[in-house]
């Protein structure tokens, strides 16, 4: 059965919701579902924008085969060529042998890459700044490299102020009938997956996101919608949006606050972190969050990560080195570049204590930006009175260090 919802009078979302999946690039886990988005515009000719996961194919089918009502569709513009939005471009060429396919160079290459057999189609070959007439609407195409593959462009409609802007503004979470972002309470109920989504998926291109936000910047009063391939369309409230995408893309923290990640076998560790997390609130630092690193996955830390301006790195000694799971999500860390934290470091070990060094080395030599506290604290096998100095030290250089930082 068809599901689409109407954007503008001539403009469908034809896209379709995912609950199936349980992992997104089969890594991330999304509970809550996923949308992929594709659009349909009706104008003296019939453009797509985008397609769908090969699982959603067939809901969007039916939802093209609706809105167009027996007309042929004329173009496909694909702006990301991802296969969780370009695996079903051949299905659409099966249904519609005229369409032409509009898209950048790079991106036709991957279609070939991928085996799509695109070369019997009309190919549209665009660049930054060319335009494309439908009748009335006029859309222009602007580059944007890395946001989040290299072939990756975002199209505006001159027209209506539609910018399907690919993988820039989506989220995670299924759509489940809301379609704008002022349909939900995104502030609370959408923001923390929004945040995982882009940390996890794009947070390793900060300085593109930067560049394609530059170019936002120039035509902003010209956006009236901004049609992401995951997640809500927003016709509103856009700063909100940009201010979020302005701190991840600087990899600037959301809020003063404190993110305390224990690597604990038999709970000492976690005891100290716990320790640590009363002392913080008793100071009236509350804004705390203290995470098992064993049972929170890496994409929920990551996310956490760029939030809060505070991290503490708490973990036990194992086979003379870090943690497994510690080490896996700073590897995380450096592979998504977060950077600008102030980082405190607590360590533990029956025999050899080694984590701390360890994990000092690791920040040292493959993180940017970071500045590590000097007070440490160190334990034999568990957290006992004679270290409550030490620990008081360190939440002490917590919330000094939270009180000099402007943000
Ligand atoms: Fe949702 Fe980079 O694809």
């Amino acid at each position: 059965m068809y599901c689409v919802r109407n954007i503008t009078e001539d403009l469908y979302w034809v896209g379709a919701n995912d609950h199936r999946t349980h992992l997104f690039e089969n890594i991330h886990p999304i509970s809550l579902g996923v949308s992929y988005n594709a659009y349909l515009l009706l104008d003296k000719s019939t453009v797509l924008f985008d397609t769908v996961d090969w699982g959603a194919c067939r809901q969007l089918l039916e939802n093209i085969e609706y809105v167009l009502n027996g007309r042929d569709l004329d173009y496909l513009v694909i702006n990301h060529m991802e296969p969780d939005h370009g695996a079903s471009i051949e299905e659409i060429l099966l249904r519609y042998p005229k369409v032409k396919i509009i898209s950048t160079e790079k991106s036709f290459m991957f279609m070939r890459q991928f085996g799509f057999s695109v070369d019997k189609q009309e190919l549209i070959e665009v660049k930054e700044g060319d335009v494309q007439s439908f009748g009335k609407h006029k859309v222009t195409f602007v580059a944007a490299p890395m946001v989040h593959w290299p072939e990756a462009m975002v199209t505006l409609d001159l027209t209506n102020g539609a910018l399907f802007s690919a993988d820039a503004f989506g989220s995670f979470i299924a759509l489940d009938g809301k379609l704008f972002a002022d349909e939900v309470n995104f502030d609370r109920d959408w923001i923390d997956e929004a945040r995982r989504y882009y940390t996890n998926i794009v947070g390793k291109y900060g300085p593109h996101v930067q560049f394609l936000l530059g170019k936002a910047a120039a035509v902003l009063d010209k956006i009236k919608f901004i049609c992401p391939l995951h997640g809500p369309v927003w016709r509103s409230d856009f700063a909100y949006l940009l201010d979020k995408y302005q701190h991840w893309s600087t990899y600037e923290p959301e809020e003063k606050g404190v993110l305390i990640v224990y690597a604990s076998m038999y709970g000492n560790t976690e005891g100290a972190a716990q320790k640590l997390a009363s002392r913080l609130c008793e100071t009236g630092m509350t804004n705390v969050r203290v995470c098992d690193v064993s049972t929170t996955h890496v994409s929920e830390l990551i996310s956490l990560t760029f939030k809060y301006s505070h991290l503490v790195l708490a973990s036990v000694t194992y086979n003379l080195g870090i943690y497994p799971v510690m080490l896996d999500f700073l590897e995380h860390m450096k592979a998504l570049h977060v950077q600008n934290r102030t980082i405190a470091i607590m360590e533990n070990g029956s025999w050899a204590v080694k984590s701390g060094d360890l994990i000092q080395q690791f920040v040292d030599n493959s993180l940017k930006n970071m500045l590590v506290l000097n007070e440490r604290v160190t334990m034999a096998s568990a957290l006992h009175a004679d270290k409550e100095t030490e620990l008081n030290a360190m939440a002490q250089a917590i919330v000094d260090s939270l009180t000099e930082t402007a943000k």
